[in-house]
Formats: structure tokens, C-alpha cells, sequence
């Protein structure tokens, strides 16, 4: 599943077709999510490509990773609004 899904939004290749945003709403709903643990994520991705990989593609997948996160994020942790003050404080 994750090796297609980066494969996916990597080199285009049309091989995931589930919804991992959906995928992490629900699990949202069992252990909620914070802005910590996708903080925590995104640090561990960024550290891990650097670590493995370099070029273009490994650029490109510590961007995709960043805007993936951030939508996932907020339709996880701030419902789905983005501008949701009270919500920011949790
Ligand atoms: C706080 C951050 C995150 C946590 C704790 C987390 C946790 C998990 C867990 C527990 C699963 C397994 C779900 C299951 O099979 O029931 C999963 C699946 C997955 N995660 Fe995450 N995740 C996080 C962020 C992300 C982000 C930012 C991405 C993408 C950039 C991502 C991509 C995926 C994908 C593609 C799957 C497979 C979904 C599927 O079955 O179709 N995750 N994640």
C-alpha cells in the first residue's frame, strides 16, 4: 500500500487507488491525531530522505510529503477547516 502510493505520487505510475486521507480520518476517529505527530512525521520523512536518497525525486518527495501532511492535518486534527483557533490550541 505505501510503496504504491509513493510510487503514485512519485513517478505517476497509477498504481494506489484508495484514499489515504480517508484512510487517517478514520483512524482519527480511534486515536485522535495532533499537530505533534505530524510534525514528529514529517521531521522523520525529511531526515529519512535525506539520509537515503538525493536528486530530484527525493526533492519532490519531501515537498509532496509536506502538502500531504498539511492536508492531512487539517482535515484530521481541525476537522476540515483550516482556520479553526480553538481547535489550534489542542
Ligand atoms: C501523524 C502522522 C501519521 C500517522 C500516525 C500515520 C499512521 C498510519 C497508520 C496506523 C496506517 C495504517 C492504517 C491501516 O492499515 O489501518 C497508515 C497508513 C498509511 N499512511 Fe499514514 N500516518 C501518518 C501520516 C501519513 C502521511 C502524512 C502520509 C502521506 C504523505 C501517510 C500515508 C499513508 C498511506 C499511503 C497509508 C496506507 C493507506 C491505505 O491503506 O490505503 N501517512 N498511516
Amino acid at each position: 500500500m505505501i510503496t504504491d502510493f509513493w510510487e503514485t505520487i512519485l513517478f505517476g505510475v497509477a498504481k494506489y487507488k484508495s484514499n489515504a486521507i480517508a484512510v487517517h480520518q478514520q483512524l482519527h476517529t480511534k486515536s485522535a491525531f495532533t499537530d505533534q505527530h505530524f510534525e514528529r512525521w514529517v521531521s522523520l520523512f525529511q531526515s529519512t530522505i535525506d539520509a537515503l536518497f538525493f536528486g530530484d525525486k527525493a526533492e519532490l518527495a519531501k515537498q509532496r510529503a509536506v502538502s500531504i501532511a498539511t492536508v492531512m492535518r487539517i482535515k484530521t486534527v481541525h476537522g476540515s477547516s483550516p482556520i479553526n483557533i480553538k481547535n489550534n490550541q489542542s
